[in-house]
């Protein structure tokens, strides 16, 4: 038999990692119910065209890391797997006539996303991000809430330390005169330049500021910076999203560098990093403004703003810095038996517990009494319900396995007992 193993770039979430990540979809929700962003779902994969177009054909998403299904087309459609979730919620945006709902429309949505990378650490082909998206709102006040709002999922999820890079790229009134001014810095230098950054050169040369390659190092450092070149319009907006900021107390990092990877955007762009990995590949989060993208997949034009933040590398961030938080007791009660044989009542006690609510296990192996005992204790159960003669009589023994107290309490009382108990154990309170 050949040994089968998850495709390079992805990996199984067992059951403590899958816990970390239910922790942050649970917060993400609750933050986004909070801000006034709705869920909304859209398939896992679309048009390849939405992409294409949406995120830019010259960018390293759609040239090299889409994830094409070449086998299964539908009249002369070709899909791709969805690399990121901004694209298919502005097509799901333009095809349900959303503009006719009040503005702007304030959506959120969690899940896997799907990119050809080179893996390592932190960068997998499969990887979960929480993105919100504001479409319909110009901004500048919309951009601070949004910024604001990765912030504080980053807080409330144990990351104290996380810092706001942050920049505007212009919009078609100044960016074309940047980008030439950017083509004559760079052009001197054409005979050095790595191969894919010299068609760069032509094809998108936004792209070379953010180059990791060392040999871009000096240029890119002495390159023009678009903050000094912006119409007046976009420095106004620019200064208003900075006013807002500083009046919410969000500390930020000016990166006039910063362009992000995905073509679409316009004006206000920005990145999550935790403190001291800013010079790293490895964000935490971005987002920016792309107030084009509505009316370049058919819609009418309308501005919008959004995020996504990745969770993998919020898990591993938290990992980090020393586990993902305290992990609850999955059970309340084990329901055991003093006669090893006897499976019939533990697993009727148990359905019962469950039916009222109460996490219960039965043990229904056939092992002697202590060694269930034992495998209550493992499990950190707060009560073992122990079957035994008196079950004839309607009673069972109640222990506590943390108090090390045991008593003998009514069949009929055994649910409320336990859920008095618990609930004064889980607040601390006497049991
Ligand atoms: P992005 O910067 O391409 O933006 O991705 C956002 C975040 O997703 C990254 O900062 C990172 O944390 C995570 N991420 C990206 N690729 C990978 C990967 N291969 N493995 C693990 N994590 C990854 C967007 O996707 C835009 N749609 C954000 C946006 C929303 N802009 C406006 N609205």
């Amino acid at each position: 038999m050949p040994t089968f193993r998850a495709p390079r770039g992805t990996r199984d979430l067992l059951a403590g990692e899958r816990r970390a990540f239910a922790r942050l979809e649970e917060l993400a929700s609750g933050l986004a119910a909070r801000y006034g962003y709705r869920e909304l779902e859209t398939p896992l994969f679309e048009q390849a065209a939405v992409f294409e177009r949406g995120i830019g054909e010259v960018t390293d998403v759609v040239e090299k890391e889409l994830f094409r299904l070449a086998s299964r087309t539908e009249e002369g459609e070709v899909w791709a797997l969805r690399p990121e979730a901004t694209a298919g919620i502005v097509r799901a945006y333009i095809q349900h006539g959303m503009h006719t709902q009040p503005q702007p429309v304030k959506v959120s949505l969690t899940g896997p996303m799907f990119r050809y990378d080179r893996p390592q650490a932190g960068r997998y082909r499969q990887f979960w991000q929480w993105d919100v998206e504001a479409i319909g709102d110009p901004g500048p006040a919309v951009d601070a809430e949004i910024i604001e709002l990765g912030v504080r999922f980053y807080r409330d999820a144990g990351l104290a330390d996380v810092r706001v890079l942050l920049n505007s790229i212009g919009d078609p009134a100044c960016r074309p005169a940047y980008v030439e001014t950017l083509r004559e810095h760079y052009r001197p230098a054409i005979g050095r330049l790595p191969g894919i950054e010299r068609e760069r050169l032509e094809s998108n040369p936004l792209r070379l500021l953010d180059s990791k390659d060392p040999a871009m190092a000096a240029l890119n450092a002495s390159a023009p910076r678009i903050v000094d070149r912006l119409c007046d319009a976009c420095a106004a907006h620019f200064a208003a999203v900075r006013g807002h900021l500083d009046a919410l107390g969000i500390a930020y990092r000016l990166q006039p560098g910063l362009v992000r990877g995905l073509d679409y955007y316009t004006r206000t762009a920005f990145e999550y990093y935790r403190e001291g990995a800013e010079g790293q590949q490895q964000a935490l989060g971005g987002g920016g403004r792309y107030d084009g993208l509505v009316e370049l997949l058919g819609g009418k034009p309308t501005p919008g703003i959004g995020f996504a933040l990745g969770l993998d590398r919020v898990v591993l961030a938290l990992e980090a810095n020393g586990g993902a938080g305290p992990v609850e007791p999955e059970v309340t009660a084990v329901v055991v038996g003093a006669d090893p044989l006897e499976t019939v009542l533990r697993l009727v006690v148990a359905t019962e517990l469950r039916a009222a609510g109460i996490a219960a296990r039965a043990e229904l192996g056939q092992r002697k009494l202590g060694k269930q005992l034992e495998s209550a204790a493992r499990d950190r159960a707060h009560f073992a319900v122990i079957i035994g003669d008196e079950y004839a009589d309607g009673q069972v023994q109640l222990r506590d396995l943390p108090a090390g107290t045991q008593k003998t309490v009514a069949r009929a009382d055994l649910q409320r007992e336990i859920s008095r108990a618990h609930a004064a154990h889980r607040h601390g309170g006497p049991a």
